[in-house]
This record gives C-alpha cells, structure tokens and sequence, in this order.
C-alpha cells in the first residue's frame, strides 16, 4: 500500500512573518495521528526558519526550485547544498510555472533532477498538459514526452525518491478540478509508462501526485481514486484550515 503524501506549494506568497504564523497553524493543528506524510515548500526566504520550527515534527521541508550547478557566478539561483544545508529534504522540478513563465525546457529540468538525486534531494517532478493541449487531445503524448525526457539517465533505484505531481495546466489556479476520472485515467497512465520504462515494482510503488485546485472540498474524491497518492497543493495550502482540511481527508 502507497502512503498518501500531501505537499504545499507556497509559491510566491508569504513573507518570513506570515511563513511563521502558517507553519505554527499547520503544526498545531495536525493531529498525532495523521497518516499521510506533510511537506511544505515555502519560498526561499522562508526556508531556515521554517525548517527551525518543523523539527521535531513529522512535516518535511521542500525547496520550490534549485539550479544544477554546485556553486558559482549563478546570480540569483540555489544548489542543492545550500538547500540541503537549510534542511531541504524535497524540491519541486518541472512545475507548470516554471516551464511557462521561466521557459524552463525538460533537459534543462532533467539536469537538475538527476543532480537533485545524485546530492539526496527528493524532487517532486511536475508534468501536466495545457488546456489546447487536452483539447486537442494531445494529453498522454505530452505526459509521455514529459516523463520520458525529464527521467532520462534515472536509475530504478533513484526512483525510489522520486514523487511524481500530475497538473493539468488549465486546473492549476483556475478553481477548474480535473474530474476524479480524467485524473484517475491519467495517473494510471503514467504508473503503466514508468512500469515499461523501469519496471513494475518502480511503478508499484511510485507516489504520484494530482495538483490543480485541490481543495478540502474535492480532495476526498480525488485521493480516493486508485492511482492518485496524494495532492500537490497551491492555493488552498495558504491557509492552515483548508490544508489541514484536505491532509485530514488523505
Ligand atoms: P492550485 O492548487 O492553486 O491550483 O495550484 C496547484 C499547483 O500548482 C501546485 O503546485
């Protein structure tokens, strides 16, 4: 049996007071005897300190991104040391935003998971297809090109820390849920695609995620759904409620 995972992606919200306050919240109000394993990603500015807050507790710290280089005349980008070093333990590769707005492409995301592994960070790899893309009905051969290019060079054995966050685009900050069939269908696509390209116990045990606009309200039905293993959160994750809500549901 696949564990459910539940990660917050602050995105870029919450300055270091307000990233104290919702973390306290989260830590508070999660009960001794939750389940399902908590991440928060919280922006950069926000990692040390809210790292400090989470020890002793079951929630993990995620970084939002990272650069593949060790060190150097990168202005303005992190490496996976120095996230390591503020208590990082997972980072989001690949996410909608970043590939959109960032023009990041899979090989550039692909270096940077395999040093992500290689430097014992987790990444949480996001692939998911645009709203013309789905129309088109283009969505499994986008995901396949997604999974195919951003695993290549991967080993089966560093696929045992490797989370997989399915986004459809068009869902991600629209309030527009996948319906838990289209996700469902999607997901166990990609589990068939990792088994083919791994093997079936990579793909058996592989945690993949459904992102875009999961809230305390649908959550349920969501993470019900065979191949669905838990949320990546964005919007609802900014208030403590909601995302307790929906850990609650998991
Ligand atoms: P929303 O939950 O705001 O739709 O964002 C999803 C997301 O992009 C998480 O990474």
């Amino acid at each position: 049996m696949r564990k459910k995972v539940i990660a917050g992606n602050w995105k870029m919200n919450k300055d270091l007071h307000q990233s104290q306050k919702l973390v306290s919240d989260i830590i508070n109000g999660l009960g001794k005897d939750t389940k399902a394993d908590v991440i928060v990603c919280p922006p950069f500015t926000s990692l040390y300190e809210v790292s400090s807050l989470l020890k002793g507790t079951q929630i993990k710290l995620g970084a939002q991104n990272m650069y593949y280089e060790e060190s150097g005349a990168y202005t303005g980008e992190v490496s996976t040391d120095m996230l390591k070093s503020v208590g990082c333990e997972y980072v989001i590769l690949g996410h909608s935003e970043r590939r959109v707005i960032f023009n990041e492409p899979d090989e550039l995301i692909n270096k940077k998971i395999k040093v992500a592994l290689a430097k014992g960070l987790k990444p949480i790899f996001c692939i998911g297809e645009l709203l013309e893309q789905r129309e088109n009905g283009e969505t499994m051969q986008v995901v396949s090109r997604q999974v195919e290019k951003g695993l290549e060079g991967v080993s089966s054995e560093q696929m045992k820390n490797v989370i997989i966050a399915y986004e459809p685009v068009w869902a991600i900050g629209t309030g527009k849920t996948a319906t838990p069939q289209q996700a469902q269908e999607v997901h166990s696509f990609i589990r068939e695609l990792v088994a083919k390209k791994f093997s079936a116990s990579v793909a058996e045990n592989l945690i993949i995620q459904y992102g875009g606009s999961v809230k305390p309200e649908n959550s349920n039905v969501l993470l019900s759904q065979k191949d669905i293993d838990g949320a990546l959160v964005g919007g609802a994750c900014l208030k403590a409620d909601s995302f307790l809500g929906i850990i609650a549901s998991a």
